[in-house]
């Protein structure tokens, strides 16, 4: 047995009696919205992974390149002995760049969801670092949780959160979780995270609404996950995946529309849609490069430094308190 079969997990796994509740409080709500963490279950983590292998979705690629290209000197930034943890670590990809460079790094703790692609993850990863103790937490990282601690005592703790997963948040959200990260580290704590920019629409709902349909099926397995685990009845032929960048507020607007009305059981309730009706699913925040820094101020973090592609797409930033 290597010694990853036995990696230890903090599991915190969400139950389905929480999944059906969050789906009663959303679907109870005008306008109707589904909280976009239960987009990622066993299918919907593989189809991400497949959204974030498109060309049209962007973010991905130029983060990906931006890590690459910039690693040394953000390896300098988070320094020698850290802590990391990374939030919704999915299959901790970008993760590697980091940690190619990073000086003995004192563990890693990927936090995620995801149970079962999580432990993939971890072991995969404990097996290409040997030296760097990989501690796992299933958990959704928006609920209070404490990190585990390293058999090596680590000299600060930084906090990675790319894809911009960040501009997923309400701005106010987007400032209770900065301001939770840096409970989590303490004043020596830093940084890391992805922040996508504003830029034309069309490249932005691309993105989200990809000619090859991958990101329809990503949003529609939605609606395949609560038949399956909440007994629902959703006609899936009667829903589409629709995704609009409202200029004006800066954001892109994700969610499934109803193509009738229809009735729908889930759990022991009933739900009405009307034809046309939106059932949001997600919000994605374009920031520019001020206004995330004032977001980011307003939770105690000051911005030291921002690394961008050359087409000024997406930027990558390391924050410390302030
Ligand atoms: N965090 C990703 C983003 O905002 C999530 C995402 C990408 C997504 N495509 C999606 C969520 C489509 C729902 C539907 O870029």
């Amino acid at each position: 047995m290597s010694k990853t079969d036995a990696l230890p997990v903090q599991d915190h796994e969400v139950t389905t009696e929480t999944f059906l509740e969050d789906v009663y409080d959303g679907f109870d709500r005008d306008p109707r919205w589904l909280p976009s963490k239960y987009l990622y279950d066993e299918v919907g983590s593989k189809l991400f992974d497949l959204i974030c292998q498109l060309d049209e979705y962007y973010p991905t690629r130029t983060e990906t390149k931006i890590l690459d290209q910039f690693g040394t000197q953000i390896a300098q930034c988070i320094g020698a002995n850290a802590l990391l943890a990374e939030l919704g670590s999915g299959s901790s990809t970008k993760t590697r760049l980091v940690l190619d460079r990073l000086e003995t790094p004192a563990g890693y703790v990927p936090i995620d969801i995801s149970k079962e692609h999580l432990i993939q993850s971890a072991k995969a990863l404990q097996d290409a670092y040997p030296d760097t103790e990989v501690l796992p937490v299933c958990a959704d990282y928006m609920a209070e949780f404490v990190l585990p601690k390293p058999s090596r005592q680590p000299s600060h703790a930084v906090v990675l959160f790319p894809g911009s997963t960040i501009g997923n948040l309400e701005p106010d959200e987007a400032v209770s979780l900065l301001e939770r990260m840096a409970r989590v580290t303490g004043t020596a704590g830093g940084l890391l995270l992805g922040v996508d920019l504003q830029k034309s629409p069309e490249i932005l709902q691309r993105a989200y609404d990809d000619s090859e349909g991958v990101t329809a099926a990503f949003s529609l397995n939605y609606l395949v996950r609560m038949n399956r685990e909440l007994g629902a009845n959703f006609d899936i032929g009667l829903w589409t995946h629709q995704a609009h960048y409202n200029e004006e507020i800066g954001r892109i607007e994700i969610g499934l529309v109803s193509e009738d009305d229809q009735f729908v059981h889930v759990g022991d309730r009933t739900f009405k849609f009307a034809a046309g009706e939106l059932v949001r699913t997600e919000h994605a925040y374009k920031y520019t490069l001020g206004s995330f820094a004032a977001l980011a101020a307003r939770a105690g973090w000051k911005v030291q430094q921002v690394w961008q592609d050359e087409q000024r797409r997406f930027s990558v930033q390391y924050l410390e308190v302030d």
